[in-house]
């Protein structure tokens, strides 16, 4: 971009209590697949995603291990968090921990800072607090228990009495930000979307904010405060500065990291779940005006992945593991589904039967085999070369129309994070251009020689469409859409299928004549439903 500002997208970091599971790839996912189509753009890009690997819970779970809490993160960080990157595809530029030095350091100094400006003071904290979310709730936060919990209160997303905490603590003075966060989204409203949590955002300022605590003197598990060795930094107060610490903040501004910084901050995105909405859009804003940082320009809550209609969780063991997709539909079919199937925003339940009608309806028979009916075409009619085309007729323009005007809603969209309208715009593009192959019928025109050149035209629109596909669609489905180029012939003239941009990829015309066609693997290979 002009002035030097990178486009900074970033997930949660996640907790190492366990491995992941569909949720947390869902949200890596969607990361990747916006980050990717900016990089399309041509922009400079950083796409951060990492793990939370402090808290009551991570160290109750290394007990339940019986391995200490910096053993249990070593080994679930190499055996599960760092592999799921590999297998859903993502593309992240960068990977914090918060047990790194270069993250706990800063957050000490963030928090010098805090202090030094009067926002942090000592006091006793007495109240519930559930460990699922590692958070102090407020009143009304807490709902009736059922079932085993009948009659009890319980978190609302864990389903679980929480904890009474009495504990001497450092505060920070969240109360002194409500005036100055309600200005910010009344001027900014893009600053937290979808609408539905704006407003949840802006209610929940308005009811006033309460300081909050921002050390822990019962937990050990965790960055000390560097003026009180004796309590360690509240885990959220930590790993929300993973964004600004893997970033560069604190770092000598001369320096690599120093650089990276000023390029990066603030993020364009913290893309979140739902159900940490009110960290990112509340404290953690809060915590930067404190410290003279600008916010995030966006926080996006996306909805929720359901089983039997509630959130898929790790505490409640309804996990799905993405392997267990993957495996069978491959990582690309993975991104895909989840992107196109869900309003993004929205929550959404996951089921094998819609992802395996899709798949096969939309990825297999669709896509997939409109690109092995071209290139065996080109294969069977002109020996795997493109011919040249000349005399486009009607029909043909009609694709070149569909495409121009595909180009800039697809954008829109993803830029939007609206990833189901930009599937929608390129899956469009696909079913016009099948129609076309259905309408033209070129394995008809190739029996007769006096229609060679109406056969060349119409083997050249498709494939030229598919290219365009190609691009359009390489954010999403990286693999497949490698594959294609590779089998389109399109790398020797047009270079590597990341570096075509969005921009450009309406012109009509860039597949050369006499690109080398080949039909390579099945893109989407048929799969049995009970596979
Ligand atoms: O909250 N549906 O970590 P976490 C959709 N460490 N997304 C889901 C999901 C579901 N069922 N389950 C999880 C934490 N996610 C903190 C974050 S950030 C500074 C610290 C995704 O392991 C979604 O992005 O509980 C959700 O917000 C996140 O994982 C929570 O992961
Ligand atoms: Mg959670």
């Amino acid at each position: 971009m002009a002035d030097g500002k990178a486009f900074y997208l970033t997930t949660p970091i996640y907790y190492v209590n366990d491995a992941p599971h569909i949720g947390h790839a869902y949200t890596t996912t969607a990361g990747d697949v916006a980050t990717r189509w900016h990089r399309q753009r041509g922009e400079d890009v950083w796409f951060l995603t990492g793990v939370d690997e402090h808290g009551t819970k991570v160290e109750r779970a290394a007990a339940a291990g019986g391995v200490t809490p910096q053993e249990w993160v070593d080994r679930l960080v190499a055996d599960a968090w760092l592999p799921v990157l590999g297998t859903i595809d993502a593309a992240n530029d960068d990977f914090i921990r918060t047990t790194e030095p270069r993250h706990a350091e800063r957050v000490q100094r963030f928090w010098e800072v805090v202090r030094d400006s009067g926002d942090v003071y000592s006091a006793l904290y007495e109240g519930p607090y559930c460990v699922g979310c590692e958070e102090f709730k407020l009143p009304g936060d807490l709902v009736p228990g059922t079932g085993e919990f009948e009659g009890q209160q319980v978190c609302p997303i864990h389903g679980r009495p929480v904890e009474q905490l009495a504990e001497e603590n450092w505060f920070f003075r969240l109360s002194a930000f409500s005036d100055r966060l309600l200005a910010h989204y009344e001027a900014h409203p893009e600053a937290v979307e979808p609408r539905s949590a704006y407003n949840e955002v802006m209610s929940f300022i308005r009811q006033g904010l309460q300081d909050i605590s921002m050390s822990r003197s019962s937990v050990s598990w965790g960055i000390p405060l560097s003026w009180d060795e004796r309590q360690v930094i509240y885990v959220w107060f930590d790993a929300l500065l993973n964004y600004a610490t893997a970033a560069g903040y604190g770092a000598d501004p001369e320096s690599a990291d120093g650089q990276r910084f000023a390029r990066l901050w603030p993020p364009d995105v913290n893309l979140v779940g739902k159900d940490i909405l009110r960290f990112h859009a509340v404290y953690w804003p809060a915590m930067l005006m404190a410290a003279g940082l600008e916010p995030p320009r966006k926080v996006f809550a996306h909805g929720w992945l359901l089983v039997g209609g509630e959130k898929m969780s790790k505490s409640k063991l309804t996990g799905i593991s993405p392997e267990q997709i993957i495996d069978t539909f491959g990582s690309d079919a993975f991104r895909y589904y989840f992107l196109r199937a869900i309003t993004f925003g929205q929550d959404g339940s996951f089921s094998w039967e819609d992802l395996h009608a899709r798949y096969t309806a939309e990825l297999a028979n669709g896509l997939g085999n409109l690109a092995s009916r071209a290139t065996a075409m080109v294969g069977r009619y002109r020996d795997g070369l493109l011919p040249a085309a000349h005399d486009f007729s009607p029909a043909e323009q009609e694709i070149i129309d569909a495409l121009a005007a595909a180009v800039p809603v697809a954008d829109a969209a993803f830029v939007a994070l609206d990833f189901q309208g930009g599937i929608a715009a390129v899956r469009e593009l696909v079913e016009k251009v099948n129609g076309y192959v259905t309408e033209t019928e070129p394995w008809a025109l190739a029996k007769d020689p006096a229609n060679a050149g109406r056969l060349d035209v119409v083997l050249y629109t498709i494939c030229e469409a598919l290219r365009a596909i190609a691009v359009l669609y390489n954010p999403v489905m990286p693999k497949a859409m490698a594959s294609l180029w590779e089998q389109l012939g399109a790398a020797a003239d047009l270079g590597p299928i990341a570096e075509q941009r969005i921009a450009d990829v309406a012109a009509w015309g860039q597949l050369p004549a006499g690109a080398r066609v080949t039909k390579g693997d099945a893109l989407f290979p048929r799969i049995d439903a009970d596979a």
